[in-house]
Order: structure tokens, then sequence, then C-alpha cells
């Protein structure tokens, strides 16, 4: 599917699911509270406001932490920001290329690729952007994992090739071999890793790989540290695409803030902390899990791996889930995904516990 036109779905976001009255399942953002070594740091900053932010100390702080140059580390306000630099160092390129294209009969660039279901706001950037994008849309046929099928798919041509690892909303976690077989020199292969700490030791993850031609590792530190509100989040790519990418950010782009959590998520006590939460989150997955196999009429849409779970319900369950008390994310705003789709964010087994009984009953009287 080619297409670049608007479409709201793209623009639809869990929190629109949210309201005070509801037990929130459809947002993947931890609600703990910040630990103290990293909620210390963030208050503290706010004494440096009358300085504009230097983000030297965090970029070194973050690279040390995935063992890379500083160089190939751009601080951003949340990964979200990192996909409209990226659409728009792209979509400058495509510009800057156009009179060759006018001037011969082949295009002089290939298609930009969006793997789905996936993340919607990497498309509706490229969009933004004025990208015509070409979807690869994955089905449930082989549990929206990347086959050999998916693979060979991929337009040769792709200059850009965009996939969440593992992704939302399928909760699926890629092989990394799958991913890099993708790399081309010339392609951009951007893989949004913004819940790549949910999955313990992070066997997937391309973070510490530097040798992956055109590879931009995108990274959040918005999830597992529940500072959405606070926008901050990386991208690691090589020194080059670093500079085109930065060319695109705002004058001063991370608040000091932000970049105080940057430093405190960097430190070895943290990645301890992480790994913890984690851990954790394999217990409180396979619980909501083992419950959710109780249910008649419900599947597992995929084999999750992250902190939310893609389930497909024989009936669509999410306006009678609001009825009783919950809000989960609705499916169908996912290119590739339906109404009988749904995303359930994993939270503490009694709260899936009371998930898991108000589904038994919806599903029993349909
Ligand atoms: C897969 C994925 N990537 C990136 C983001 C954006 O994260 P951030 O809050 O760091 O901008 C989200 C937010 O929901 C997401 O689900």
């Amino acid at each position: 599917v080619t297409g670049d036109d608007v479409d709201p779905a793209l623009a639809f976001h869990g929190d629109r699911e949210v309201s005070a009255d509801l037990v929130d399942l459809a947002v993947n953002v931890r609600t703990a509270p910040p630990p103290t070594w990293l909620d210390a740091p963030i208050r503290a900053s706010i004494s440096d406001l009358s300085a504009y932010p230097d983000p030297t100390v965090a970029r070194a702080a973050v690279a040390a932490h995935h063992r890379r140059d500083p160089a190939e580390i751009l601080l951003c306000a949340g990964a979200a920001q990192a996909f409209t630099l990226i659409a728009q160092a792209y979509a400058h390129a495509h510009d800057a290329a156009r009179p060759r294209q006018d001037s011969g009969s082949r295009p002089a660039r290939g298609p930009a690729v969006v793997v789905h279901p996936q993340f919607t706001e990497p498309e509706a950037a490229l969009r933004a952007a004025g990208v015509p994008v070409t979807r690869l849309v994955q089905g449930p046929e082989t549990g929206f994992a990347l086959d050999a099928g998916a693979r060979a798919a991929l337009p040769d041509d792709a200059d850009l090739v965009m996939i969440g690892n593992p992704t939302n909303p399928t909760s699926v976690l890629h092989d990394r071999g799958a991913i890099t077989d993708w790399a081309r020199p010339g392609r951009l292969l951007v893989v949004d890793e913004a819940f790549a700490d949910t999955v313990p030791g992070e066997p997937e993850s391309l973070a510490a790989r530097a040798d992956i031609p055109g590879l931009v590792v995108i990274r959040s530190l918005t999830k597992t540290w529940g500072l959405a509100g606070l926008r901050i989040g990386y991208l690691i790519a090589a020194p080059d695409l670093v500079e085109r990418f930065a060319r695109q950010q705002p004058l001063w782009p991370v608040s000091t803030p932000a970049l105080a959590a940057a430093i405190a998520c960097a430190t070895p006590r943290a990645a301890a902390a992480e790994r913890a939460i984690a851990d954790e989150l394999v217990a409180a997955r396979a619980h909501l899990v083992a419950r959710l196999a109780e249910i008649d009429g419900v599947a597992l849409a995929a084999d999750p791996r992250s902190s939310f779970v893609l389930i497909r319900t024989a009936v669509p369950a999410r306006v009678a889930l609001r009825e009783h008390g919950f809000a989960v994310r609705r499916g169908d705003t996912f290119p590739g995904l339906g109404p009988e789709y749904l995303r359930v964010a994993v939270r503490e087994p009694a709260v899936s516990d009371s998930f898991a009984d108000a589904l038994t009953k919806i599903m029993a009287a349909r």
C-alpha cells in the first residue's frame, strides 16, 4: 500500500483511551513513581534552569552505557522526536535529488518502507515531511513475525526501512539477524527500540552494533522510567548520520531536567534496576497470559515479549471493557489490524486478574 495522504488513524495514541474513572491498560508507560536515584537529580536540576541546557555530559553518559562513541549519540525530546528528525532529513535529501529524477526516467530515490503493524508515528512523521510511504504489512498467519516471505517482500531499492523491535502493538521480538539482513550501503535501516529494555538482557538489541551500514537505533527513556511527560530519548547511528539528523533539530531540544534523567538512567545502578524490572515483567506477563488463556473467545495474537500483549477477541470488546472500568488500546487504528484486536498493558497480577474477570463476563455474554 502506498500513499502520502493524511490518515487520522495514525495520529491516534493510547493516551486518548484513558480517563480518570478507568483502569489504564492502554498506555505502555510504567506507572510506578521514579526511584529516588532518578527523581532526586531531576528535581535538583530545577535550580539550574537559568542556563541553557548543555547535552555534553548526558551524551557521554549514554554513549558509555551503550559502549559507543558520543559522536554516535543524538539526544532527543523523546523517541518521538527522532522519527521527525529522520523523516525531515530523509525528505531533505529526497528534495535535493529531485532534479535528477526529473531529467531521467528512473526515480532518484527508492521507496520509504514502514513495517506494520507498528507504532504509527514513524509513518506519520514521514507523511508530515511529504514522503510517500510504502507499507510492508505483517499478518496474523506468521504471528506478526518477520518471516522469510516478509523479508523477501522488501523492495530491493528501498532506501529507508522503519521497524520496531520489540514491536508495538504486537509485542513481537524479531530476530535481529532478520533485520540486519536488510542493511545495505545507501539505505537507512531504522530500528525503534523504545521497548528493548523490557526484554531481559536485550538479546535482539542492535544498540551496540557500529558495523551495520545505515543502522539507526532509537531508544526511549519514557516507558520503563515513567517519564513520558519529561520527553527524553536518543538515537544511535554513525557520526555522519547523527550530524545529518542533528541539523533538523531545533536549538536546545532537550531540557536540563531531561538531561539529568538521561545521566541517571545511564549508570550501572540504573542498568541493574532496569534488568530487575524486566525480570518482574516476565512473571507479570506470564500471569496475564495464563489468565487470558482461560477465556473462551480470546486468543493471543502473537507471542508477547514486551510490556503489553496483543489479543484477538471473537467479538469486539473495547467498549464493553470500558463499561467494566478498563481502558485498553484499540487495535483498529494500526495498519494491518481490525476492531477484534486489543493491546493490553501488563500490570501487577491483581489488576490482570480483575481485567480477566471482566473480559470473561463480556465473552460469556456474547
Ligand atoms: C514503539 C514506540 N516508539 C516510540 C514511542 C515514543 O516514545 P517517547 O515517549 O520516547 O517519545 C512510543 C510511544 O508510545 C512507542 O510506543
